[in-house]
């Protein structure tokens, strides 16, 4: 028993309507109003009911990864598994449930901190019930199975944390990455990815630094380099600031830029990512690289 996929993401924003706009017009995903939660956005990728749940709030905020555990049955065995790892598991309501489109779910935190919710059974409604249309064009992200992407979340209680979604969640090592400390004196970069069971390489990943939003970045994935590029372009039309230029992964092998939405929450873009079929052939990695190329991080704008 393990996560299925990472679902659906709950963030946060000051402006109602500004993760919708920037989701459409920069990201390519579609808005869906649903007049029952009409102070809340919500953004499809695919034919899931939706991917991106946005609320307002103060300040930007990562609010909730959604994992996905494929059934009731995995579902309550991962409540009983947290409960005894001294997790404090809190029962979703209707109302709630209802606005995630899921049949139940509970909410959690890991030992950093960091929000996160379990469900299972996917529901949907009349708004969310429609074909996948791009306002942009884009024919496809790469979702299905393996869900809307990943997720690199701040841990700084980093062994806590990773021993935490290995041994109470059951997620698998893809690969530690350990860069080695600057000459400054800074401390190492460590950024460990961890996969579900599905065939994408990483749907989690912990960064051993704390974060003002929550979120290092949340990644989408299309199915061509185009579709990366013409978003890139979005990107700079629209001044949007460029975290990180364009650049290939070494773990992963994602092709991908990165941009911030509104509220600072990043966003990798990116194609071609590793797939892994038989988890059991595939022993996890050690990095010390992050990049074949490119990636080259920007001061962000203040
Ligand atoms: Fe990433």
């Amino acid at each position: 028993m393990s996560v299925a996929n990472l679902a659906y993401i709950h963030i946060s924003e000051t402006e109602q309507g500004s993760w919708s706009n920037f989701g459409a017009n920069i990201l390519g995903l579609m808005p869906i109003e649903r007049p029952d939660f009409n102070d809340h956005s919500f953004l499809k990728m695919d034919d899931a009911p939706f991917r991106i749940l946005v609320s307002t709030a103060e300040q930007g905020q990562m609010l909730g990864c959604g994992w996905d555990m494929g059934s009731k049955e995995n579902y309550q065995a991962m409540i009983a598994k947290l409960e005894a790892a001294n997790a404090t598991v809190t029962a979703g309501d209707a109302q709630g449930a209802k606005l995630r489109c899921v049949t139940e779910y509970a909410s959690s935190n890991d030992p950093s901190g960091n929000p996160f919710e379990i469900f299972y059974g996917r529901t949907t409604t009349a708004e969310c019930d429609v074909p996948f249309v791009s306002p942009v064009g884009i024919d496809k992200f790469v979702t299905g199975d393996m869900g809307l992407g990943h997720a690199v979340i701040p841990a700084p209680l980093t062994a806590e944390t990773h021993a935490f979604y290995i041994d109470t969640m059951g997620f698998g090592m893809s690969d530690d990455l350990r860069m080695p400390p600057p000459a400054d004196g800074a401390p190492e970069l460590r950024i460990i990815f961890m996969h579900a069971s599905n065939s994408r390489h990483h749907s989690l990943a912990l960064a051993n630094f704390p974060h003002p939003v929550g979120i290092v970045h949340m990644m989408f994935e299309v199915t061509s380099i185009d579709e990366v590029g013409a978003c890139l372009d979005r990107v700079n039309q629209a001044n949007v600031p460029i975290m990180s230029t364009l650049g290939r992964h070494c773990n992963d092998n994602m092709l991908s830029f990165y941009s911030v939405g509104p509220g600072g929450i990043a966003v990798e873009f990116g194609y071609d990512g590793l797939q892994i079929d038989d988890w059991s052939q595939f022993p996890p990695t050690e990095s010390t690289e992050g990049d074949f190329w490119g990636h080259a991080y920007q001061p962000m704008p203040t």
